[in-house]
């Protein structure tokens, strides 16, 4: 297979984990091992584990990262679990963590995966380790259950009218293909009369179905807890987030935690107990020209943050 991936925001993300430092860096989501090959590039004293929930990333990330021998390792699971899954490597201590949400260029352009709407296939989306497809949502939660769905993790202006219509449409015959929800979203939302600049009217409901099936933000806000407090002193934490729900959390969290505890008589957050430094007060973008060579970086925003 062809793994002509290009990792976002590359080279940011080096400048913020400094791995010509060297040491011990896991990177939360390795996908195709872009980020983890560039990681393994910048030092020979860098050593990467690299985890992933997708067994597949793992084959491919594999086999990119063969020449690195002993210095690359991988582990199959969620990030969720994090310190379980390192511990069960031996590890309790790390340099530097990287996660970079969403999905790969290899479960997007597989058509059997289900996760894009451009292409035909069936309702799965399952990254790996969920048991519920997005045919079983689409299949089994009510009208008022995929209506709060769509507008909380779709932020879908239309998701009343979209549930409606899917439980209408199910009740005649079941969902099973991508392209049959796009053709019941489209219609639903008026046949793209309203128009909404380039974004595809299928892409909010398309969002809140996967973010449902594989619990995405439930997993980030697991993650962040975790990551911190698995940092040495100096470490750093960079994570990738790709819309405002998963930026959200992790600005709120990262902010918390470089707050420290709030003393409940003072009401004043106490010093000693502020965990990080926040690296960037605003998130950083793709310069136009990154976006230009690729646009999936396009929506990419990155937070990091030193372990104090
Ligand atoms: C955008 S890709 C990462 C690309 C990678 N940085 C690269 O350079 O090739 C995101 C990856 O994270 C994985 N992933 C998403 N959520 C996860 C989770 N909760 N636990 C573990 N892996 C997850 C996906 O399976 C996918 O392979």
């Amino acid at each position: 297979m062809d793994i002509e991936h290009v990792p976002a925001l590359l080279q940011e993300t080096l400048h913020y984990l400094a791995p010509q430092r060297g040491g011990l860096f896991v990177d939360c989501t390795l996908g195709l091992g872009g980020h983890a090959e560039a990681l393994l590039e910048a030092s020979p004293e860098v050593e990467v584990v690299g985890i992933d929930r997708d067994a597949e990333a793992l084959r491919v990330a594999r086999r990119r990262l063969e020449r690195f021998g002993k210095r690359m390792r991988t582990i199959e699971g969620r990030f969720s679990q994090l310190a379980e899954l390192l511990a069960g490597a031996g590890i309790t201590q790390v340099d530097g963590i990287l996660a970079d949400f969403g999905v790969s260029s290899l479960q997007l352009d597989q058509a059997e995966r289900g996760f894009s709407f451009r292409l035909n296939g069936p309702l799965d989306m399952r990254m790996g380790g969920s048991d519920m497809t997005a045919a079983d949502v689409i299949a089994t939660y009510s009208e008022d259950e995929l209506a709060a769905l769509f507008r909380r993790f779709g932020e879908e202006r239309d998701a009343r009218r979209v549930a409606r219509a899917i439980v209408k449409r199910r009740q005649e015959a079941s969902i099973e293909t991508t392209e049959e929800l796009r053709r019941i979203i489209r219609a639903a939302k008026g046949g793209g009369r309203r128009r909404e600049g380039r974004v595809d009217p299928a892409t909010r409901i398309f969002q809140a179905l996967r973010i449902e099936v594989n619990q995405e933000l439930a997993e980030i806000g697991e993650l962040l807890e975790q990551a911190v407090k698995l940092l040495r002193p100096g470490g750093r934490l960079v994570v990738l987030s790709y819309h405002s729900l998963e930026d959200r959390i992790v600005k709120n969290r990262l902010r918390d935690l470089d707050r420290g505890e709030v003393d409940p008589i003072t009401g004043r957050p106490r010093e000693e107990t502020r965990l990080i430094e926040v690296l960037t007060r605003r998130p950083v973008r793709p310069r136009p020209d990154e976006v230009a060579a690729n646009p999936r970086a396009r929506s990419a925003r990155l937070r990091a943050a030193r372990r104090l």
